[in-house]
């Protein structure tokens, strides 16, 4: 990489001085040139097969440069072994790949970090030629392989190659990061456009393949990976684990975690994994797992995969869940103790079918991944609990989407249900938009043509319809418009202004407030109170987690609060050291909101512990807004930033405004 940028430098010099040569002819400067052309040519050389290509974006997809509709990617098979000491992966990735046209003569595959040794075409034993283009951004390179001659249009390419320390992809922990203490650690977090640094691919979710995977790791360390563990061999000095997925997925979706690790079985279908400090409580706080998964297949269809199973990962995993097929990885903070945030567990199962089996096509049509995934997952809440808990769920989300917008901007088009990512890197576009005005979107059309009665049928179809394939946002669209051709009520729906203008959805859903009334009512005790006037005027215990977590939500936005009575409540309920996270994350931000400065420690360690986004983005935007602990928050992220995912360090730096 280094060379590369080098060689960037010479060649605007080189080419500026010989732009002067033409203009005036000092002799002087005649040797310099020399120096600075042959330097170039000389770096050139350096840079062997990469620097000599332009990386272009793909016409599919913007935060890709494969060209699938050229010649795609159908089968995906890994042999790795994992080097602990190096932190890095090494050995080869045999791509099998259909030429669409006649005249194309190369595949196109995006690799970030990765370096690469050679690549041969498998069955004709050829060594093939490959330009690698210079990096751009944060997106990597384009990686171009020219197709050897041949009588049929199928090829296996055999790409032998090794990752790099700093993966984007990967998060490599050492003993002393784990609860453990005894073992490293590795993780993957792909989503959205990660795998490319941890295998070449043509890594859009356009594009779906089966993988299999063959893990080279040493013997007292489990391996885990999104696909059915087909065996683990047994050999001289560490274990060869096999893995397939036979369901073809798109690249984000392939995952691999390995640790020392435990595992109960929670359910027919369901094992959970975790390190052998957590794995007691998980068992305990996801026991409903097969309950929610058969809720959802009364919802949805059938369940694909096979197998749900759960890994419970170090605190730095930056999201709460992270909807890997037959693995869903989640975050040590659902570990509340009271499975109340087990709806966590709800949305990764309703991934099954809106995601990972009907997919966006790429990351500007998210909301048709995240949108319905929220919004099945509260059809699971409401089946489980009740349709109050179900639509006081979705009140929330409306809150939080009214944050979401606040901090970006109501005229932010990435406040837009589809996004324009020309340019624009998903992580910087992540957000809860896609999320919440997704779902908002669906119960808007839902209502609009009848309610669920009519409308789940309608899903079943759907999913049935786009299972294995990837659509974009007209495809959509089109599909509804067509399945209720004869509803007169859709002509009402104002598709531009739900889909492509920014700020709030133009409709908010008449949601159920029975559950809010109760809340309601603590919020004025609460705020009529202080401390003067007697003891805190509840136990506790009136209410439940789900309804605690909205109540604190509700006076973090209302007025800074007193810290004299804040510290009365700290003393009674002793919330900066609650299990629940949500409780937790929300009383931290009223302490922040109050400049109450004995909430600054907590708050601190607290980020430095869990690298969930949800979490230390705002309460690090939360210090940033708090002019006095502005410079102590930012050295406490450049402090710990080494042990955070690239994607949550990366994401923070930019709220902290802080040149990359
Ligand atoms: C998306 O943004 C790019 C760059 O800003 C622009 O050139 C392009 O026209 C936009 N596309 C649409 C559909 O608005
Ligand atoms: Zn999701």
């Amino acid at each position: 990489m280094r060379i590369l940028k080098l060689f960037d430098v010479a060649r605007n010099v080189s080419n500026c001085v010989i732009r002067r040569n033409f203009v005036r002819n000092f002799e002087p400067f005649i040797n310099m040139w020399r120096i600075l052309i042959l330097s170039n040519c000389f770096l050139l050389i350096l840079a062997g097969d990469g620097g000599t290509r332009m990386a272009r974006f793909s016409p599919i997809d913007p935060s890709s440069f494969s060209r699938p509709d050229l010649a795609v990617v159908t089968n995906i098979k890994l042999s790795l072994k994992v080097h602990f000491d190096q932190k890095i992966f090494s050995g080869n990735c045999d791509l099998t790949v259909k030429k669409l046209h006649e005249n194309v003569n190369e595949v196109v595959l995006d690799v970030k970090d990765l370096d690469i040794e050679s690549i041969y075409e498998t069955e004709t034993n050829t060594k093939c030629k490959y330009t690698l283009s210079q990096p751009v951004g944060e997106f990597g390179s384009e990686l171009a392989i020219e197709i050897p001659p041949k009588e049929v249009n199928n090829y296996i390419f055999t790409i032998n190659y090794k990752t790099r320390p700093h993966a984007s992809g990967l998060q490599w922990l050492e003993p002393e990061q784990t609860a453990g203490k005894k073992h490293p650690y590795v993780f993957s977090q792909f989503q959205a456009i990660h795998a490319r640094s941890f295998l070449p691919c043509q890594d859009t979710p356009y594009v779906k393949t089966k993988y299999e995977a063959l893990i080279n790791a040493p013997t007292d360390l489990s391996v885990v990976m999104s696909a059915i563990r087909d065996a683990t061999k047994p050999m001289i000095g560490y274990n060869l684990h096999h893995f397939k997925q036979d369901v073809p997925i798109q690249s984000y979706l392939i995952a691999i975690a390995i640790g020392a690790l435990e595992s109960r079985k929670i359910g027919p279908r369901s094992t959970v994994w975790a390190e052998k400090e957590f794995i007691e409580m998980a068992a305990n706080e996801f026991a409903n797992t097969e309950k929610q998964l058969k809720t959802a297949e009364d919802i949805c269809g059938p369940y694909v995969w096979g197998i749900y199973d759960l890994l419970v990962l170090p605190p730095s995993f930056p999201f709460g869940g992270m909807e890997n097929p037959c693995l869903t990885f989640v975050t040590p903070t659902l570990l509340a103790g009271d499975r109340s945030l087990a709806n966590v567990v709800a949305h990764e199962i309703a991934h099954s079918w809106t995601g990972n089996l009907v997919t966006n096509a790429n990351f500007e049509h998210f909301w048709l991944n995240e949108g319905f995934t929220v919004f099945i997952e509260r059809k699971i809440l409401g089946r489980l609990e009740s349709p109050q808990v179900q639509d006081f769920d979705a009140y929330g989300g409306t809150v939080e989407l009214k944050e979401a917008i606040k901090v970006m901007g109501s005229n932010n088009p990435l406040t837009n249900l589809v996004v324009n990512l020309t340019g624009v890197h998903p992580d910087d576009a992540f957000s809860r938009v896609p999320y919440e005005k997704g779902q908002t979107f669906l119960r808007y059309l839902e209502n609009t043509v009848g309610g669920p009665a009519v409308f789940e049928p309608f899903l079943r179809k759907y999913f049935d319809t786009y299972k294995y394939r990837s659509l974009t946002t007209d495809e959509f669209k089109a599909f509804f418009i067509e399945y209720f051709s004869s509803t007169p009520e859709i002509k009402n729906i104002e598709w531009n202004k739900w889909l492509h203008t920014p700020g709030m959805p133009p409709v908010i859903p008449d949601y159920d407030k029975t559950l809010l009334k109760t809340i309601d009512e603590m919020k004025q005790r609460w705020l009529n109170w202080d401390e003067k006037s007697g003891p805190v005027p509840f136990s506790g215990d009136e209410i439940t987690s789900i309804q605690k977590i909205q109540l604190l939500q509700d006076i973090f936005e209302s007025e800074p609060q007193p810290i004299k009575k804040l510290e009365v409540l700290e003393e009674k309920f002793k919330f900066t050291e609650v299990q629940n996270a949500e409780i937790k994350f929300r009383w931290l931000r009223i302490g922040i909101k109050a400049k109450w400065e004995k909430i600054v420690d907590p708050a601190l360690n607290w980020v430095n512990e869990v690298g969930r986004m949800k979490y230390c983005r705002p309460l690090y935007r939360d210090f940033y807004n708090w002019e006095e602990m502005r410079a102590k928050a930012i050295q406490n992220f450049q402090d710990n930033r080494k042990n955070m995912m690239h994607v949550s360090a990366y994401t923070i730096a930019h709220d902290l405004r802080l040149k990359e």
